[in-house]
């Protein structure tokens, strides 16, 4: 008898990841198709890559469309989705440039260049980051997060980096000083729980910010591209910071980061300081060009809407099993639960009812449904919910 793809993969790849036990054949809107036949609905998005969902039109039309033309040429050229995409950030945040990376990581890892450099013409050397964070994977990023399992045995890591406790205004006022370079932080933690940025500690920024003059850089490589509700998630805290680091949504699915800085900023990295092959690829940049296209006409909106739905439904289920669901959590459809036990129980549970969540740290099941879901599709999950809840 042939091998399995289970068995062929084991054999095969590195073994770093944990797999759901699915072998995908084609993806379409909110639902995953498996080769066994089995379909399943899919609240995790690619990890809050899959924005448009699978295989929409305009991401398809906009890819074909440029493959047809070329896929890569080297930024050696000028690309028209590739300045029409920078135009378009642009118009949407405010911001002044945008330099195109491939990931979420390489976003980051450009970011903490940034970071040095201000340091270096302000005479600053430390950046600080927070507990909880999810930065990437790469050494940079791993220097600004505090989780032993994606560190341990890897060291040693950059110097000049802090990791403080999150959301909390007292360890800010003693850690941050005029030797501050830079602060990195997501407004609302994706891998580390879903905690959401409390007021207190936005406002110790702010006075700390004012004072010492550091950058303030917002990890939006996962809350960003309208998935909280808002273009950005600090846009729901009245706060700018000066650079931006995007990836996973913005690409529809493609491969595509983004750094959007200032000016001032952007300039600090001049011509040959920093590159790289891929970024700001033509196929990707198109495909991203269909997602802001989508959140201009009408998909923002939706997902307000969707995204009250599906909180008041979670709402409903806590209270129904209130010994199990303890917390909603989250912004927009970066949202979850918080469980009084381990979440990849409820996360195995959902999966026998083919339903395809994510359970992350500290027992959250975490939900990050493609942007276009709707209420039909919430209602079928919520109605997995509950019955996974009561097996339990
Ligand atoms: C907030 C945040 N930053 C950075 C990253 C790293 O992105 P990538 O996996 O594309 O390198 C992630 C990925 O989950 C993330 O959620």
């Amino acid at each position: 008898m042939s091998k399995t793809i289970f068995d062929r993969e084991s054999e095969s790849i590195f073994q770093t990841y944990k797999r759901l036990h699915i072998s995908a054949d084609r993806a379409e809107g909110c639902r995953i198709f498996a080769s066994d036949g089995g379909v399943y609905l899919d609240f995790l998005g690619g990890i809050a890559v899959n924005s448009l969902g699978h295989s929409h039109p305009a991401i398809i039309k906009a890819a074909k469309g440029q493959i047809d033309k070329y896929m890569h040429l080297s930024n050696f050229f000028y690309q028209e989705p590739q300045v029409r995409l920078a135009e378009k950030l642009k118009g949407i945040s405010g911001y002044e440039r945008v330099f195109f990376s491939n990931s979420g990581a390489e976003s980051i890892e450009g970011a903490i260049k940034l970071a040095r450099l201000w340091g270096r013409t302000h005479n600053k050397s430390e950046i600080i980051a927070f507990t909880g964070g999810f930065h990437g994977r790469t050494y940079g990023a791993l220097s600004i997060m505090d989780k032993p399992l994606f560190k341990d045995g890897m060291g040693p890591f950059l110097p000049g980096t802090k990791v403080i406790k999150y959301n909390d205004a007292d360890e800010l006022n003693a850690n941050v000083d005029e030797n501050t370079s830079a602060i990195i932080m997501e407004f609302i933690q994706g891998e580390g729980g879903l905690a959401v940025a409390d007021e207190k500690f936005i406002e110790a920024i702010i006075r700390l910010k004012e004072e010492y003059g550091f950058l303030l850089i917002a990890d939006e490589i996962q809350s960003g591209a309208g998935r909280t509700g808002r273009f950005f998630a600090f846009g729901h805290f009245g706060i700018r910071p000066d650079v931006v680091t995007m990836a996973k949504g913005i690409g529809g699915g493609l491969p595509l980061g983004a750094i959007l800085a200032t000016d001032k900023v952007a300039n600090l990295l001049e011509p040959g300081m920093h590159g790289t092959t891929y970024g700001g690829n033509a196929v990707a940049c198109a495909t991203g060009l269909a997602v802001l296209e989508e959140l201009e006409n009408g998909l923002m909106d939706h997902v307000n809407e969707v995204s009250a739905y599906l909180n008041g439904k979670l709402n409903e289920i806590k209270n129904d099993h209130s010994d199990k669901v303890l917390e909603v959590r989250g912004m927009g459809l970066m949202t979850g639960l918080l469980l009084s036990f381990d979440s990849t129980i409820l996360r195995d549970e959902l999966l026998k009812r083919k339903i395809i969540t994510n359970a992350g740290a500290g027992n959250i099941l975490r939900l990050l449904p493609p942007l276009i879901i709707n209420n039909s599709d919430i209602d079928e999950f919520i109605d997995g919910l509950g019955e996974s809840l009561a097996a339990i």
